[in-house]
C-alpha cells in the first residue's frame, strides 16, 4: 500500500513537470505573488499496458492545449503516450508500455474469431498497448490500401495475410478478388482461388483487362445506386445484393506510363467505397510518377513499412517509417485517422497454402459424362453429320 502511494505520487510529480513544461497552468496574483494553478490530477492508476492519468482542467484553459502541446508532455513522459478529453475540462493521459511483440505469429484460430462478424476484417497487427487493431474496411468506409516500404520490409507478406484471411472467411459469393502479381513472385499460392473472378494477372496488358471488367462493374453498380436511390451497395435489397470485389496489385511501380490502367485505377479507387470495392496496392519506392497526389489521396489507408529516407516516409504518408529497423521486419506505421505503430502478422507462404487448401477450384475429372450429358452429346453428333443414325442404333 504504502509503495503504490509513493508509485503514485512520483507519478503525479511527472505530471506536473509536464504541465510545467508544456506551459499548462493558470498564473493567479495572490498577495503580490504569482502562483501556478495546475490542472487537478483526480487519478492514477496503474494498468496492465499503460498507466491511466485523469485530471480536469482549472478555469479558463482549454484541454484541447494538452493535445496541441503533446511533445512537451511526450519530453517528459515518453513518446508512447495518448490524450482523450471531453473537450471541456476532463483529461485522460495514457503512457502506454511498449508492448509491441518483436514478431507476431499468424494464428487463424486468433484472427478468424476477430473478423467474425465484420464486413471485410483487417487484422492489421499488434500496437503499443499489446493489443489486436483490426478494422472492418467497408464499415469504416476505409477501402483503400498502399502497403510501402523499401525491398524485404514485409509488403508482400501483408498482402499475403490479409488475403488469406479473407479467403479464409469469406465465401465466394460474398467476395470476387482480382489479383496482380507484376513481379511474378508472390501470388502464385492464390492460384484457381474460388474467389478469384479472373486468372491472377502478370502483366499490365492482362490488369488492363481486368480494370476493363471492373469498370464495367462500376457503372453497373452506379446504376442500381441510383435505381434504388442508395447511398451504399450493402443497402441494396436481398435480391439485388452484389458480392464485395477486392482488387490486390502487388507492385504497382510496374504501372509506370500505363496511363490507361492508371486512369481506371483512379476511378475504382475514387468511387470504391459506395460500390464494395476495396483496393490495396504494395510499391517499394514510393515516387511521385506512380502515386499522382490523385491517387495518393485516395488511398487513405497507408502501411509504411521501412523505408531509407525520410523522404520516402513523407510520399507515403508515415513519417517514422525510416526509423524502423531493418531487423524488425514486419514492423510499419499504419495511418488511419492518426499514426499508429504496429507488428504485422506473421504467414509464411507454406502456412497460407495450408489454409488456403481447402478453396481451391477443384478440377472435375469424369471418366464418363453423366447420362443426360451423353444423349446431349449424341444429338450433337448427329446434327454435326458425325454419326449417321445407324451407328446410332448399333450404341
Ligand atoms: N510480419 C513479419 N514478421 C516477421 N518477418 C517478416 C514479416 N513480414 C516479412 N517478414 C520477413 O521478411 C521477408 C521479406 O518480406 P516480404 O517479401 O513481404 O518483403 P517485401 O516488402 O514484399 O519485399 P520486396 O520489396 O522485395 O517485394 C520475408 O521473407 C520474411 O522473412
Ligand atoms: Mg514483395
Amino acid at each position: 500500500m504504502i509503495k503504490e502511494f509513493f508509485r503514485k505520487q512520483k507519478a503525479k510529480g511527472e505530471l506536473i513537470k509536464a504541465f510545467r513544461a508544456a506551459k499548462i497552468y493558470k498564473e493567479v496574483k495572490r498577495d503580490k505573488k504569482t502562483i501556478k494553478i495546475y490542472p487537478s490530477i483526480k487519478s492514477v492508476r496503474f494498468l496492465e499496458s499503460r498507466t491511466e492519468h485523469v485530471f480536469i482542467m482549472p478555469y479558463g484553459i482549454d484541454p484541447k492545449d494538452v493535445q496541441k502541446n503533446i511533445v512537451f508532455f511526450q519530453q517528459v513522459l515518453g513518446k508512447n503516450i495518448d490524450i482523450t478529453t471531453d473537450n471541456i475540462k476532463k483529461v485522460i493521459l495514457n503512457v502506454n508500455h511498449s508492448n509491441i511483440p518483436k514478431e507476431l505469429k499468424y494464428n487463424y484460430e486468433t484472427i478468424s474469431e476477430l473478423v467474425q462478424d465484420m464486413k471485410i476484417g483487417i487484422v492489421a497487427g499488434v500496437g503499443m498497448n499489446g493489443e489486436y487493431v483490426v478494422f472492418d474496411a467497408i464499415e469504416f468506409g476505409e477501402v483503400n490500401f498502399l502497403v510501402a516500404g523499401e525491398q524485404g520490409s514485409g509488403k508482400s507478406t501483408m498482402l499475403r495475410n490479409i488475403l488469406t484471411t479473407l479467403i479464409c472467411t469469406k465465401k465466394p459469393n460474398e467476395l470476387h478478388l482480382y489479383l496482380a502479381d507484376l513481379k511474378l513472385s508472390e501470388f502464385h499460392i492464390f492460384d484457381n482461388i474460388e474467389h478469384l473472378q479472373h486468372p491472377i494477372c502478370e502483366t499490365p496488358s492482362e490488369l488492363y483487362k481486368v480494370t476493363q471488367i471492373l469498370m464495367r462493374e462500376v457503372k453497373k453498380r452506379g446504376k442500381l445506386l441510383k435505381q434504388y436511390r442508395i447511398a451504399h451497395v450493402d443497402d441494396l435489397p436481398e435480391n439485388a445484393k452484389v458480392p464485395y470485389i477486392g482488387l490486390f496489385i502487388d507492385e504497382i511501380i510496374m504501372l509506370i506510363g500505363e496511363k490507361d490502367i492508371l486512369k481506371d485505377l483512379v476511378q475504382i479507387v475514387a468511387l470504391g467505397r459506395a460500390l464494395g470495392i476495396i483496393t490495396c496496392f504494395s510499391l517499394q519506392r514510393p515516387s511521385y510518377d506512380i502515386l499522382d497526389t490523385k491517387i495518393r489521396g485516395l488511398l487513405s489507408v497507408r502501411m509504411g513499412f521501412r523505408t531509407t529516407d525520410v523522404q520516402n516516409s513523407k510520399i507515403i504518408g508515415t513519417i517514422g517509417s525510416e526509423k524502423i529497423s531493418a531487423e524488425t521486419r514486419g514492423r510499419y506505421l499504419l495511418k488511419r485517422s492518426n499514426i499508429q505503430e504496429l507488428q504485422a502478422p506473421y504467414i509464411t507462404q507454406q502456412e497460407a497454402e495450408k489454409l488456403l487448401k481447402p478453396y481451391k477450384v477443384k478440377e472435375i475429372i469424369e471418366e464418363n459424362p453423366p447420362l443426360d450429358q451423353q444423349e446431349e452429346q449424341i444429338e450433337d453428333e448427329i446434327e454435326w453429320g458425325f454419326l449417321d443414325n445407324e451407328s446410332e442404333q448399333k450404341r
